[in-house]
């Protein structure tokens, strides 16, 4: 059995990008969950390391059939994850995404899809999924890897649990999915685990499938208490040379 460690709240991450401070004015290019880094990266990593998880995301979100037209993009970024034909399926595409870099590249990645940029504003404050459902009666919610992520306007004190404990109730009812990160870390994953789940695996129980024997140090990004009862998916990206994120997908019809 591996020892796990956790190196690090989420929370506390920001410790590390100084620079996001020293360079205010332009917040969103230099936001850790995003920004400059981030679609260097998708661009020197699209077509090796990003592949194989693109291609996985792409079958869920192909699997993943809301009879909506409507679809609201939480924090796609340049939607490097998603395509053509998905986005295809939807007459009216709402998108909130602060980084006005990530806008750009997304219009022109799908200059024909509908998109229209809305702004998200309090979606991490208390009450957030309550407003994003309100905003949105009729529409169908993709959170993109964004529960997991420092986010935009988080407060300071941000409590992430105490934040995505409203989102069940809050969106109960409604078609509503998210791939979004558990744990990230150094060390290359070395098992084979099945990769669906008729509900949620107690985490440490789960990275033992992935990380066979050995000391484990990640980064837990505080959103593996979501949805107990749900079927869920799992899979690896393969973030950056030494980077791998063990990524979850949910969704409801
Ligand atoms: C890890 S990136 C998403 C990756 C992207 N979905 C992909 O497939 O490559 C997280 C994104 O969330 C956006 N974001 C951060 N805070 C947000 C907020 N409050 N509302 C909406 N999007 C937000 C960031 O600008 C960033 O583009």
């Amino acid at each position: 059995m591996f020892a796990p460690a956790k190196v690090d709240a989420l929370a506390a991450r920001t410790l590390h990008y100084p620079h996001s401070i020293l360079l205010k004015p332009m917040p969103y290019l230099f936001h850790p969950s995003g920004g400059l880094l981030y679609h260097l990266r998708a661009w020197r990593w699209r077509r090796t390391l990003w592949a194989q998880f693109h291609a996985e995301v792409r079958a869920w979100l192909s699997a993943w059939r809301p009879k909506s037209p409507h679809l609201v993009l939480i924090g796609p970024s340049g939607g490097y994850a998603l395509c053509a034909e998905f986005l295809a399926r939807f007459t009216r595409i709402s998108v909130l995404e602060p980084d006005p870099l990530a806008r750009w590249l997304l219009r022109r990645r799908f200059p024909s899809a509908p998109l229209h940029w809305e702004v998200g504003g309090t979606l991490a404050r208390t009450g957030g999924f309550d407003r994003l459902a309100a905003a949105y009666p009729d529409a169908a919610l993709l959170f993109c890897n964004l529960l997991g992520q420092e986010l935009q306007g988080q407060a300071a004190d941000f409590n992430r649990g105490a934040w995505l404990a409203e989102l069940e109730q809050a969106l109960r009812g409604r078609s509503w999915a998210s791939w979004h990160d558990l744990v990230s870390t150094a060390r290359a994953p070395t098992g084979r685990p099945p990769s669906c789940s008729g509900h949620a695996i107690a985490l440490e129980e789960l990275l033992g499938h992935y990380w066979l024997g050995g000391r484990l140090e990640f980064l837990d990004h505080e959103t593996a208490s979501l949805c107990p009862a749900a079927p869920r998916r799992h899979t690896i990206w393969h973030l950056a040379p030494r980077r791998y994120h063990l990524i979850e997908w949910l969704c409801t019809p």
